[in-house]
């Protein structure tokens, strides 16, 4: 297990830390790997009865490292990506997540797998899809529209411009707002945790799968109608462009990128 990730088991509750601070704990194919493993452990293991997702107080997640996109694309469904979106999506224990500044991406769309979402009040939500040349994940193209209502996903989604903790909050992609420095303690979301754990296992489980089973199967469709879609633009112009710009730290053109 590389150190981009820390995994502690403790009273019932298994806590992911993403730890890869210098690149914005940066998603990379390898995290992607590590985390499915991970969540295929705890959902076997007796020992996890609650998950807990956080990053670090000053960013939780600059989503997926552009470097990868480069050097090793998502594209099919297969992609260690899209397992741990799988994974995540059909989890059946209860999993929380603590959000402290930016949340760029899978940072964002990955919370809405998680049950219950604790945020700083630094934290910054991004979904910039289409200003890389891409397009959503994670199913987000149909759970954020539930959760937001159309115009405000699309003003998410097309426009791609970042809004933070109050209105995540207000849109119901989060349970609460703290201030960083409890929410990097975690505090909020262990006392939650340690709620939880101390609950039954099988009701939880129970209520999380009917709660989810309405649309569980509609949402792995989307996740895979996204990866075909995702894998196509990955190999655009307008991707390459994007990717280009940001390893050259400027900013991209997209004027000689056409629509197909
Ligand atoms: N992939 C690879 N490296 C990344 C990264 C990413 N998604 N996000 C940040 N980094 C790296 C930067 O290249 C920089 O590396 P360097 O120190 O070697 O130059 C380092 O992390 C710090 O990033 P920086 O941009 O200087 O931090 P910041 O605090 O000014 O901004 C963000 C933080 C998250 C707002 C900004 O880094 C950002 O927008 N990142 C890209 C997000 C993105 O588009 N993700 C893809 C979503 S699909």
């Amino acid at each position: 297990m590389s150190q981009d990730l820390l995994i502690h088991t403790e009273a019932g509750v298994t806590t992911i830390t993403l730890h890869r601070v210098d690149k914005k704990n940066a998603f990379t194919q390898a995290m992607y790997t590590q985390l499915t493993q991970a969540l295929g452990v705890a959902e076997s293991d007796p020992a996890t009865r609650v998950l807990v997702l956080q990053g670090d107080v000053t960013v939780f997640s600059a989503g997926n490292d552009i470097g990868d996109f480069l050097h090793h694309p998502p594209t099919g469904e297969d992609a260690p990506v899209f397992q741990f979106l799988r994974a995540l999506a059909t989890f059946s224990k209860p999993v929380l997540a603590a959000v402290c500044g930016p949340a760029v991406g899978i940072g964002t769309t990955l919370l809405l797998h998680c049950d219950l979402v604790y945020a700083g009040d630094n934290a910054a939500f991004a979904l910039p899809f289409v200003n890389l040349g891409l397009c959503p994940e994670a199913a987000s193209s149909l759970l954020l529209p539930q959760m937001l209502g159309y115009h405000r996903a699309a003003e998410a989604l097309l426009l791609g411009e970042p809004f933070m903790a109050e209105a995540a909050l207000e849109a119901g992609l989060v349970n609460r707002v703290l201030p960083p420095t409890e929410c990097n303690a975690y505090a909020q979301a262990q006392a939650q945790a340690h709620k939880l754990a101390a609950k039954p296992l099988a009701a939880l489980v129970a209520t999380k799968r009917l709660m989810k089973q309405g649309q569980q199967a509609t949402v792995l469709e989307r996740i895979a109608q996204e990866a075909h879609a995702f894998g196509a633009l990955l190999q655009g112009p307008a991707a390459k462009e994007a990717f280009a710009a940001f390893m050259e730290k400027r900013r991209p053109d997209f004027s000689a990128c056409q629509a197909s």
